[in-house]
């Protein structure tokens, strides 16, 4: 029998609703799968969890949790998001890394903190340049700009500035967080996309400058051009990144889609917020991926994600997209962000048996 696991916090609608549909879809299918609430009373270091899956949606604010997850990875639950990778990463990066494959990001700078971090004096600092470059720094950027967190989420502490005096004003509010300074992209339109697996896409037409409980706009329609447009970019994005569940914010300007906050990797999924169509399809593709994933575990084996940086990285190669991620299937591997000429060699160095037999065990699982 086959077990997945969710471990979550304060939301209340999306962890039951997850755990019925994976119970009745695998009761529906006839397979040795079942899903509960995670249980945990004594971590013990390297000993393994009964569960093969556990969807995780709570780690970022709960210390113990990570570290929990990280032992469980250690002897093989495939914990979605890897919980290494999501321990790594930070907005700055993601950007960053989006300037090398090839997706537009705002034009953004990563400052010290305003304050210093506890137990640091300034001699700890002796590497900076005193005063930093403001000008070099609010010519490339202008105003208006975005101001916020490197790490965060839930608009907290996300400010917009438009000028000079008004940057000074809330930088000095802002203690000891390290904060990017961002171009405001000044949008026709703005999308949030939950993507996961790397391969299972939905597009949510919002409006981040309505009220709240407006701000998901049930009655807009995404044109289907318009949709695979969108839906390259966040596949692209994700499978960079190797988030398994993931939510993409894109601001479209000038036709052209910006990439604003895609490190959400425990997104709003609860139905009095994103809506009951929304919400079916978390739901579903959620199940459909636990079951997915509970499927091709692998014994003994380490069962994560990992991108393709991080896998590009290991193997001392190039980003290459699809470089280790089996839901690209037979497509044909194309480098990110490196020149045509490079692209020949990569496309016929891959192992595609790997893939083909991912393929045929996704066909099951799609079937069931
Ligand atoms: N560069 C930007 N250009 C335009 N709007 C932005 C920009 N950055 C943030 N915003 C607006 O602020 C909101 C919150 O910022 P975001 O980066 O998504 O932070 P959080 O992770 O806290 O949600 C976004 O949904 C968007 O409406
Ligand atoms: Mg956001």
């Amino acid at each position: 029998m086959k077990k997945i696991g969710i471990l979550f916090g304060q939301e209340n609608t999306f962890p039951q609703a997850f755990i019925d549909r994976v119970n009745h879809k695998a009761k529906e299918a006839n397979l040795e799968i079942t899903a509960e609430f995670v249980q945990i009373d004594k971590v013990i270091q390297g000993e393994p969890l009964k569960y093969h899956v556990i969807i995780d949606r709570i780690s970022q604010d709960v210390p113990f949790y990570r570290a929990f997850l990280k032992n469980a990875a250690s002897s093989g639950t495939a914990v979605i998001n890897n919980p290494f990778w999501w321990s790594a990463d930070e907005k700055f990066f993601n950007n960053a890394l989006m300037t090398k494959i090839g997706v537009p990001v705002p034009k953004t700078v990563i400052l010290p903190s305003n304050q210093l971090p506890t137990d640091t004096t300034h001699n700890s600092f002796r590497n900076l340049t005193f005063p930093l470059d403001w000008e070099g720094i609010f010519s490339y950027i202008g105003f208006p700009a975005y101001f916020k967190p490197h790490a965060g989420g839930g608009w907290k502490s996300v400010y917009k500035v438009t000028d000079i005096d008004e940057f000074f004003k809330t930088y000095n509010e802002t203690e000891q967080l390290v904060m990017m300074l961002q171009e405001e992209i000044q949008f026709d339109e703005y999308y949030r996309c939950y993507c996961l697996d790397r391969q299972d896409v939905w597009v949510m037409p919002y409006e981040p400058r309505n009220p709240h409980h407006l701000r998901y706009l049930k009655d807009t329609t995404v044109a289907p051009e318009k949709n695979k447009m969108l839906t390259d970019v966040v596949l692209k994005i994700n499978r960079a990144l190797g988030y398994d569940f993931n939510t993409v914010e894109l601001a479209l300007r000038d036709g052209i889609p910006y990439a604003i906050d895609f490190c959400n990797p425990a997104p709003d999924a609860d139905v009095h917020s994103v809506g009951e169509a929304n919400f079916e399809w978390i739901v579903e593709a959620a199940a459909n991926m636990a079951i997915r994933r509970a499927m091709e575990h692998r014994e003994g084996l380490n069962n994560l994600t990992w991108g393709d940086f991080i896998y590009s990285s290991a193997n001392n190669e190039p980003l290459v997209e699809g470089a280790y991620d089996s839901s690209l299937k037979k497509k044909p591997k194309s480098k990110l962000g490196v020149k045509k000429s490079a692209k020949k060699s990569a496309a016929n160095d891959g192992d595609t048996d790997g893939e083909v037999k991912a393929e045929k065990k996704q066909k099951k699982i799609k079937a069931a």
